[in-house]
C-alpha cells in the first residue's frame, strides 16, 4: 500500500449515552478541520438530525438523506449538501431515519450499508466524521465496520465510566469480526469544568485508566458552543476566539499530528517489511505496525484548556 497517498480518514463520533457532547464534537470538529484547509464530510447518523441543524440544512426540508443512502442504495453524492457557512459537505439525516432501523434487518449484510456506499466517495475528502446516535444500535454498527477510528466524548461526571465497557466491548467485536483496524482515535473530555471537583476526579480516573488515549485537548463547559446550534453554524464562525472553538481548533490540531504520526510509522514498517532480511526488522516497528487499532493519541505537547 501506498501510505504518502492515504485517503479520508472516517472518524466515528460515538458514545451510546445521551447528551455527552457527540453532535456538539462531530460539528465543530468538522468545522474546525475544514478551516484547516481539509475537505470534510459529516454523516448525520441520528434521526434526531442535530447535527444536520447544526450545519445550517433545515431537517425539515431534506429530501433526499442518509436514510435513502441505508436503505434504498442512493448515492452519497447525490444525497449529500454542502454547508457554506462550515464549510464541509452533509449527508443529512431527519426522522426518517427512524424506520431505517427496522428496514434495514430485511436486508442483506445491513451493517455494511453505509461502508458500500462510503466506497465511492472516499477519495474526496480528507476527513468523513459520523455523528453516532446515542444507542448501540445497527447505525452505530454500520458506523464502525466503515470507520478507521472511534472518538469517543465523555462528560466529565458522576457516570460517566458507565457504559464505557460496553462500548469498548462493542469495538472490539467489530475487530474481530468485520474490521479488524478499527482504532480508538480517543477519549475526549466534554463539557469540562476545571472549578468542579467531581469533574476533576473523574478526569483523573479517566487518565488513570486509559493513559494517553484520552486527547490532551480538554473542551471546557462553554456557552458560546450551546448557542450557536441555533444559529445553525459552528463555533467557527458563531465566536472563533471563543474558548470552546479554540478547544476543537486544538483537537483538530491533535488528530492531524496523531495522524501524520500513524503514517510516517506506517510507511517505516511497509519498507522494514519489504526488507528482505526480514528477521532484521526492529521489533517495535513491527509491533507497532501490527498494534495500529490501538495507535494512541499525542502524549508529548500541551494542547489547551486544562484549567
Ligand atoms: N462544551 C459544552 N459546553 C456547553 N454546552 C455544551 C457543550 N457541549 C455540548 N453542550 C450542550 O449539551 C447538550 C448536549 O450536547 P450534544 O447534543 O452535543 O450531545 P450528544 O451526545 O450529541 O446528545 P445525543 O446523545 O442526544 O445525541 C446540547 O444542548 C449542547 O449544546
Ligand atoms: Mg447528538
Amino acid at each position: 500500500m501506498d501510505y504518502t497517498a492515504r485517503m479520508s480518514r472516517v472518524i466515528a463520533i460515538a458514545n451510546q449515552k445521551g447528551g455527552v457532547g457527540k453532535t456538539t464534537t462531530t460539528v465543530n470538529l468538522s468545522a474546525a478541520l475544514a478551516s484547516m484547509q481539509k475537505r470534510v464530510l459529516l454523516i448525520d447518523l441520528d434521526p434526531q438530525g442535530n447535527a444536520t441543524m447544526g450545519c445550517g440544512v433545515d431537517k425539515y426540508e431534506v429530501e433526499k438523506s442518509v436514510f435513502d443512502v441505508l436503505v434504498d442504495g442512493m448515492s452519497i453524492n447525490e444525497a449529500k449538501q454542502h454547508s457554506l457557512e462550515n464549510k464541509c459537505d452533509v449527508l443529512p439525516a431527519n426522522a426518517d431515519l427512524t424506520a431505517a432501523e427496522v428496514e434495514l434487518m430485511s436486508l442483506d449484510r445491513r451493517e455494511q450499508r453505509l461502508h458500500n456506499a462510503l466506497t465511492e466517495v472516499r477519495g474526496d475528502y480528507d476527513y468523513i466524521l459520523i455523528d453516532c446516535p446515542p444507542s448501540l444500535n445497527i447505525l452505530t454498527l454500520n458506523a464502525f465496520v466503515t470507520a478507521d477510528s472511534v472518538l469517543v466524548p465523555i462528560q466529565c461526571e458522576y457516570y460517566a465510566l458507565e457504559g464505557l465497557s460496553a462500548l469498548l466491548e462493542t469495538i472490539e467485536g467489530v475487530r474481530e469480526t468485520v474490521n479488524p483496524d478499527l482504532a480508538i482515535e480517543g477519549l475526549l473530555r466534554t463539557m469540562y469544568d476545571g472549578r468542579n471537583r467531581l469533574g476533576v476526579e473523574v478526569s483523573g480516573q479517566l487518565i488513570q485508566h486509559f493513559g494517553d488515549q484520552v486527547f490532551r485537548t480538554v473542551v471546557p463547559r462553554n456557552v458560546r458552543l450551546a448557542e450557536a446550534p441555533s444559529h445553525g453554524i459552528s463555533i467557527m464562525q458563531y465566536d472563533k476566539t471563543s474558548r470552546g472553538a479554540l478547544a476543537y481548533l486544538a483537537l483538530a490540531g491533535e488528530i492531524l499530528r496523531q495522524r501524520s504520526r500513524q503514517e510516517k510509522t506506517s510507511a517505516n514498517v511497509a519498507a522494514s517489511e519489504s526488507n528482505t532480511n526480514k528477521s532484521d526488522a526492529p521489533v517495535e516497528q513491527v509491533q507497532v505496525g501490527a498494534d495500529t487499532a490501538t495507535v494512541k493519541p499525542v502524549s508529548s505537547d500541551i494542547e489547551t484548556a486544562d484549567g
